[in-house]
């Protein structure tokens, strides 16, 4: 495994040797970014998928603010970077997250809360332009189950579980998910499950519309990655628009929602992929993008 992540990582990506990528405690970048908690990669045949495993096994990758912090930096530089059209959110086998870190917050006071804004600094996956892929295996709970719905599409592995168990600490979820996961899967459900602390399995979780595809937990990470190479060899320009289109049904009403997405449909006009892609449909070849 070891070599292959090595000839991965080498051609595109590293300017420290990859063993030092590999083993030192802390990881770097091309940017020169230090990653404590993370193991932050470009993947796929053409390199065009970012992929950033949270890598904080002894805690069932529990969400520290350091982590935090590096995820942000992870997502702006795979946002910065032209050749990534998307991006895959994924932890360990056991876990995806076991939620917020509870050790780093059992002391924390309300004035610290909300002086401090605290959590404010969570929520960049869902601001993030190009399309993000949480492939989940193991356990997603509280600020973890948070994480995978900030993200575009959920894959799961046939073991993962989901779980909103805030409630059992004392606390309710504090990163969206009384308002995403009731979006995603509706007023009973979500109730039930922040009311109880209750999991649910991936199979209950496809059924509810949380996630739309479960795989064997060993092929969950090449299929999310299969999926952003799709995603990324489509326009990117374009793809951007369509995210905003999608993601403006859970802000406005119908009306104003299905007029946003009219004008992004015109804006496409302006592009020249869009004359790209109905060239080639008419002359049954296939599309160059060139996200312009
Ligand atoms: C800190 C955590 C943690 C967490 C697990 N660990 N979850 N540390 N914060 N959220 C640590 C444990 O303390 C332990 O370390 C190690 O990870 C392994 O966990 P175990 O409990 O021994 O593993 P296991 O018996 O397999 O049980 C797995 C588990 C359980 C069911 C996932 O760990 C669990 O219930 N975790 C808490 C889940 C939870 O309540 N999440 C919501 C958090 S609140 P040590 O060193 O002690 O052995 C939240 C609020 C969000 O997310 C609000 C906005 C973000």
């Amino acid at each position: 495994m070891a070599v292959a992540l090595r000839s991965l990582l080498r051609p595109a990506w590293s300017l420290a040797p990859a063993c030092l990528l590999l083993r030192a405690p802390a990881r770097l970048s091309s940017a020169g970014t230090q990653f404590q908690y993370l193991v932050v990669e470009k993947k796929g045949v053409k390199q065009n998928v970012g992929v950033i495993q949270l890598n904080r096994p002894k805690a069932l990758n529990a969400l520290c603010d350091g982590l935090m912090n590096e995820m942000n930096q992870a997502l702006d530089f795979f946002e910065k970077d032209p050749d990534v059209g998307a991006i895959v959110i994924t932890g360990s086998e056991k876990a995806f997250a076991a939620g917020a870190d509870i050790k780093e917050m059992q002391n924390r006071t309300f004035q610290e809360c909300y002086g401090g804004s605290f959590l404010a600094h969570w929520n960049r996956v869902s601001l993030v332009r190009k399309p993000v892929i949480a492939a989940v295996n193991g356990y997603a709970l509280g600020g973890g189950c948070e994480l995978a719905m900030m993200c575009d599409i959920i894959y799961a592995g046939d073991k993962a579980q989901f779980g909103q168990p805030e409630i059992l600490l004392g606390t309710i979820p504090g990163a969206g998910g009384s308002q995403r996961l009731t979006r995603a899967v509706g007023k009973s459900l979500a109730m039930e499950m922040v009311l109880t602390g209750d999991r649910i399995s991936a199979q209950e979780a496809k059924e509810a519309g949380l996630v739309s595809k479960i795989y064997p937990t060993e092929k969950l990470l090449e299929e999310a990655i299969s999926c952003g190479e799709k995603i990324a060899g489509n326009s990117k320009l374009v793809t951007a628009m369509a995210k905003e289109a999608v993601n403006a049904a859970f802000e406005m009403t119908l009306t104003e929602g299905n007029k946003m997405e009219k004008r992004l449909f015109y804006a496409t006009f302006a592009t020249d992929d869009r004359k790209e892609g109905m060239s080639a449909f008419v002359e049954k070849r296939k599309a160059n993008f060139t996200d312009h």
